[in-house]
């Protein structure tokens, strides 16, 4: 049995398999309608969702399973009952738990005690998922995933570990340009970093903009993320000189711009650059639906 936590669990051709059958689908959807035909999945939200959540339920349906969608209407989980306990109840029922959680343990711990896959759908550390998407997209626009040069500004977060993740295994190069201090995950880049320097790529972190030019890919995301209350009236002027606007795309010579969304216009990203014509954001959003249905006849069926 396989999960979905980090990212790390599968090997390039496996990626590759996945990015492939999502293609595919995306392209006949009607092939896989019987795919997951009498099967079904919990997905759990501790955080909220629109894109994760619609199109994980849709990616059951397009694949003929169900997905049973579970709000915290008891509470954050661990609290109403164990989370362990929670993990063996659903088992008897689903073929797969779908998690979007504040911690990462969280998810552990229902991989311990549950005995079916369960799928990171974001958690404070990784947005793995997100990142298959949005590779996905990167080869659909650029063509090429190895070699090409990715980079995330902004605030390093749960996004940018799995953008350096996916990319590493890929064979891209990222690298992330933020403020000091705000660097994504220090252990998650050494892991992430080891299997680059095997697959030839480069993972790097940089705080100075001015060094951004010559990238293929522009990607932001928010500069606070879900579970921090900071007002980002409040971290603006940290972050302002690393804001996605027609200056910074000029500079970065990007071919795309890229942002998992929601977006805070006007903060990480303009009005300008999110409808220009570099913007794919919507193909990365419309990808998050294909890649789910990858990755759950993947893990549900294997
Ligand atoms: N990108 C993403 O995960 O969006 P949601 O938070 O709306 O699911
Ligand atoms: N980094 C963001 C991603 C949202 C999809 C967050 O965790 O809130």
């Amino acid at each position: 049995m396989q999960h979905l936590l980090t990212g790390f669990e599968f090997n390039q051709d496996e990626y590759l398999e996945i990015l492939d059958t999502a293609s595919d689908m995306k392209k006949d959807p009607k092939k896989y309608k019987h795919v997951l035909e009498g099967r079904s999945g919990a997905i759990m939200f501790e955080k909220p969702s629109l894109r994760t959540r619609t199109t994980f339920e849709l990616a059951f349906f397009r694949l003929g399973g169900h997905g049973v969608y579970l709000d915290l209407q008891n509470g954050d989980l661990g609290n109403r009952e164990s989370i362990a306990d929670y993990a063996q109840n659903l088992s008897r029922w689903v073929d797969c738990l779908v998690g979007r959680v504040y911690a990462q343990s969280t998810l552990e711990e229902l991989a311990k005690y549950g005995t079916v896959p369960v799928i990171n759908a974001l958690s404070d550390l990784y947005h793995p998922a997100q990142a298959m998407a949005d590779y996905l997209t990167m080869r659909e626009h650029l063509s090429k995933l190895a070699g090409l040069k990715v980079a995330y500004v902004g605030d390093g977060n749960n996004v940018t570990n799995s953008l350096f993740v996916a990319g590493a295994i890929l064979g891209a190069n990222v690298t992330c340009y933020c403020p000091e201090n705000c660097a994504p995950d220090l252990a998650v880049y050494i892991k992430a970093n080891e299997i680059a320097k095997k697959n030839g790529c480069i993972l790097n972190v940089e705080n100075d903009i001015s060094k951004l030019k010559d990238v293929d890919v522009l990607y932001t995301d928010t500069w606070v993320s879900m579970g921090d209350n900071t007002p980002l009236e409040k971290v603006k002027k940290k972050y302002m000189p690393y804001q996605v606007n027609d200056d910074l795309v000029k500079q970065s010579g990007a071919q795309i711009v890229m942002h998992c969304l929601p977006a805070h216009r006007g903060y990480e990203i303009t009005d300008e650059v999110m409808d220009g014509d570099k913007s794919v954001v919507f193909d990365e959003a419309e990808n998050r639906l294909h890649i789910h249905m990858a990755v759950l006849a993947k893990l549900i069926n294997a």
